[in-house]
């Protein structure tokens, strides 16, 4: 990483360790440069994760040595592909502490598992007047199928407001919480702000209440120790390309009395036990939820995902990420000036750090630092409620991952400069 930051990596320790630099090794996409040879710098962990060695030679393994479909075929290779498949689902189980595999619903990403929840157990349980409690900082994923639910059954929505550090007004949710919602949603980490929620202190909350509460843990499973028994909530869902696993692989975490009771989403081969002309039996959970032919590699995938991730151990993630995001606050708000930063001081938030450079557009930013192999995501990140409480049209957004290191924080540093001098400002 010398050619980064020369200022940096001479002034500064060296942040990375060995630990830290093998792991690295693990995912091959960081030994490419781009088409000005510069060394990627990987700063849009929040869109997407890198996939490590151990995750490719998993979905890959599957495609090279044992294609086959799951849950049918009475042959050797495919009872690996059941065996490979029902294993991942028990990895995911063990990541979130889930008390039984068969909880474990794949899905293809958050997005699907919440409209999954929205589709099936809301539109059992919403009805006219009834409401849902969300908050100003939902992704789009979180908030769009709730939209459509209270269209569709005369429902509300109410929103937790935010300060403008980016934290969850309680005192308001507790407000909100005397209009007995039927279900409370909303993300364990924003991916704009970076805020770390409360879960486990506002389920019981919502819960004292009377209401079920849906976790979007898309931007936390990745990055922290999450616990879904000791959290209580009801649901939880997260991406697997998030985490280290390939695209098309996600998970819905629910009670297994919530999902026996809840009708199938999507209906065909694999979600049935017996099928007549007219009517058919539902299979066992989780498979009720899972018709078609699934994207079997990548699920596979996320399996190993969530083996390196443990491999790793969550608290040290958590401890890493933490370090990469203190010293991003540190570093931006020091070398470069005029930077807006938003969000809560490093203590209370995840590796995400959301800024402007003043007067200029963050697609701009994010060009002249793409000329430089430095990769942020610019725009509203799927949060435009949340843009619009801020008063932003957009802002630029650098997030971390397991592989971040400190060189590649002031790679931005010095990148943001340089946009700053391109701009006269
Ligand atoms: C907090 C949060 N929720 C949900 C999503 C949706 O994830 P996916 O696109 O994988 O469904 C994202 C993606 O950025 C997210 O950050």
């Amino acid at each position: 990483m010398s050619d980064l930051s020369t200022t940096s990596t001479q002034s500064r320790p060296a942040a990375a360790g060995p630990d830290l630099r093998s792991r690295r090794a693990d995912f091959p996409i960081l030994a490419t440069t781009n088409r000005h040879g510069k060394p990627l710098v990987y700063l849009d962990s929040a869109a997407t994760s890198l996939k490590p060695q151990a995750v490719i030679d998993a979905a890959d393994a599957y495609n090279r040595e044992y294609s086959s479909n799951i849950h049918r075929g009475i042959y050797e290779i495919a009872e690996r592909a059941t065996t490979a498949y029902e294993g991942a689902r028990a990895s995911v189980a063990k990541l979130i502490n889930a008390p039984e595999p068969a909880e474990i619903v794949f899905v293809r990403n958050a997005t699907e598992a919440i409209n999954l929840v929205a589709y099936s157990w809301g539109r059992r349980n919403i009805g006219r007047g009834d409401s849902i409690v969300l908050t100003e900082m939902e992704h789009h994923a979180n908030l769009v199928p709730w939209q459509l639910l209270v269209q569709e059954k005369d429902g509300d929505l109410e929103f937790v407001p935010i300060t403008d550090d980016g934290l969850l007004r309680l005192e308001v949710f507790e407000v909100l919480l005397h209009l007995k919602p039927k279900l409370v949603a909303f993300t364990h980490v924003s991916n704009m702000l970076g805020t770390v929620n409360p879960v486990r202190e506002m389920t019981e909350m919502a819960h004292a209440a009377g209401a079920l509460v849906l976790i979007d843990g898309a931007q936390a499973v990745p990055h922290m120790p999450v616990d879904v028994q000791e959290l209580g909530v009801d649901f939880y869902v997260f991406s697997g390309h998030k985490m280290l696993a390939p695209t098309g692989s996600g998970a819905l975490w629910a009670r297994r009395e919530l999902l026996e009771a809840m009708p199938p989403f999507m209906a065909g081969g694999d979600m049935i036990r017996e099928v007549h002309l007219r009517r058919s039996d539902w299979n066992e959970i989780p498979w009720k939820f899972e018709a078609g032919t699934p994207d079997i590699s990548a699920q596979i995938g996320m399996g190993a995902a969530a083996e390196y991730l443990m491999a790793i151990g969550l608290d040290a993630v958590r401890d890493h990420e933490h370090e990469m995001v203190a010293y991003a606050l540190e570093v931006l708000r020091r070398d470069v000036p005029g930077i807006e930063l938003y969000g809560p001081a490093a203590d209370r938030r995840g590796g995400v750090v959301s800024f402007n450079l003043p007067g200029i557009h963050p697609h701009d930013v994010a060009q002249i630092l793409d000329r430089s192999g430095i990769c942020v995501r610019a725009g509203h990140h799927c949060t435009m409620p949340l843009h619009e409480r801020f008063d932003l049209a957009a802002s630029a957004r650098a997030s971390f991952n397991v592989y971040t290191i400190r060189e590649e924080i002031d790679a931005l540093a010095t990148g943001l400069r340089e946009v700053a001098r391109i701009f006269d400002r």
